[in-house]
């Protein structure tokens, strides 16, 4: 098998601009597998990439898609631990190009773990970037500790539904902010206190809070920080506003900024409550491979509950 059916972008732009196309199927280099991709996970990164607001792209056609799960088809120099048949999953390479959206994807072995037998390759294929960006937030930036007050903004989307599940796990209180429509789906996987963000700033629902994670950034960061108790601290998922750094500063509340990156570590750990069952991956819709651009407009419309993912084969 030389030629594979990938979804290439032809350029920055609209949905429209992503089509699909025969493209070599590519080789291991050393340290790589090569994978036959059963599912591919859309992330908000990959509409932003396409709309030219995301990663850098140096070249066209270019294909999008960092998070997949699949079987080894093929294994590079110097792969140990990894052999044909075995499947896998993982976000690969970020924030290089990865090329998730296409029937085989050449893998750093590094950026991939054994796919859990417990889950099925869609939902494998919706975990590694949320899970990792959650684990990071959570762990990396404001070591969370069984007991604290957590506050997950943006609780129903990819990151905070897996966010939400790994404080409940360590056992903190966890308050998840939502549309009144996510209320049960979260009480379901853990949540304490499910809060209606269009009812009002959410400083106003909630205080007092040791850690939040905010997936939404902009006017909300600073709402946010009206809620974290002194000493807290605000871990985001939209990178620094540099004009709030007084108003921190002057609440003594501290802030993270993740900029999520390959993580071995996270993805165990994150296979190993996969596997349990512990830690379950929503997944909003599966869609074909050719219908990425539909996937897109879909994530675009910002209520996308847990994961969208694309059936490769
Ligand atoms: N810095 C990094 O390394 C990193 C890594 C991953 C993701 N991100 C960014 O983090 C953000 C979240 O990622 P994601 O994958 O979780 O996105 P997502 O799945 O597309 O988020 C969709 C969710 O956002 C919720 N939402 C919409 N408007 C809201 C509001 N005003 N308040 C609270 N929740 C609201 C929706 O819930 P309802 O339907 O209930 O409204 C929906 O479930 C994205 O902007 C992404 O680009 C950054």
């Amino acid at each position: 098998m030389t030629r594979m059916r990938a979804v290439v972008a032809e350029r920055f732009g609209p949905p429209e601009v992503l089509r699909v196309a025969e493209v070599a199927v590519p080789e291991p280099s050393a340290g790589q597998v090569v994978v036959r991709v059963r599912a591919a996970g859309v992330n908000a990164i990959d509409w932003l990439t396409r709309a030219g607001l995301g990663v850098r792209v140096s070249r066209f056609p270019a294909i999008l898609g960092w998070d997949m799960s699949g079987t080894v088809m093929a294994c590079g120099s110097g792969v140990t631990g990894l052999r044909e048949g075995d499947d896998v999953f993982g976000m690969l390479s970020f924030p290089a190009l990865a090329s998730c959206y296409a029937e085989y994807v050449a893998a750093p072995v590094t950026d991939v773990a054994l796919k859990p037998s417990a889950i099925d390759h869609r939902q494998a294929a919706g975990a590694p970037m949320p899970a990792i960006t959650a684990w990071q937030a959570l762990f990396r930036h404001a070591d969370l500790r069984a007991g604290q007050r957590v506050l997950i903004h943006g609780a129903a989307g990819g990151v905070g539904h897996i966010a939400a599940q790994l404080a409940h796990l360590t056992g903190a209180e966890v308050i998840a902010t939502a549309s009144a429509r996510n209320r049960d789906f979260l009480i379901d996987l853990g949540v304490d206190q499910v809060v209606d963000y269009g009812l009002g700033p959410i400083s106003e629902l909630v205080s007092k809070v040791d850690v939040v994670v905010d997936s939404r950034g902009g006017a909300d960061f600073l709402d946010l920080v009206n809620a974290v108790r002194p000493g807290g601290i605000v871990v985001t998922l939209k990178g620094e506003q540099p004009e709030y750094r007084a108003q921190l500063e002057a609440q003594q509340v501290r802030a993270g900024y993740v900029y999520v990156g390959p993580d071995p570590q996270a993805l165990k750990a994150v296979a190993q409550h996969l596997a349990d069952g512990a830690v379950r991956v929503a997944v909003d819709r599966a869609l074909p491979l050719a219908q990425a651009a539909e996937a897109h407009k879909v994530g675009e419309t910002d209520h996308v509950r847990g994961r969208i993912v694309l059936d490769v084969y």
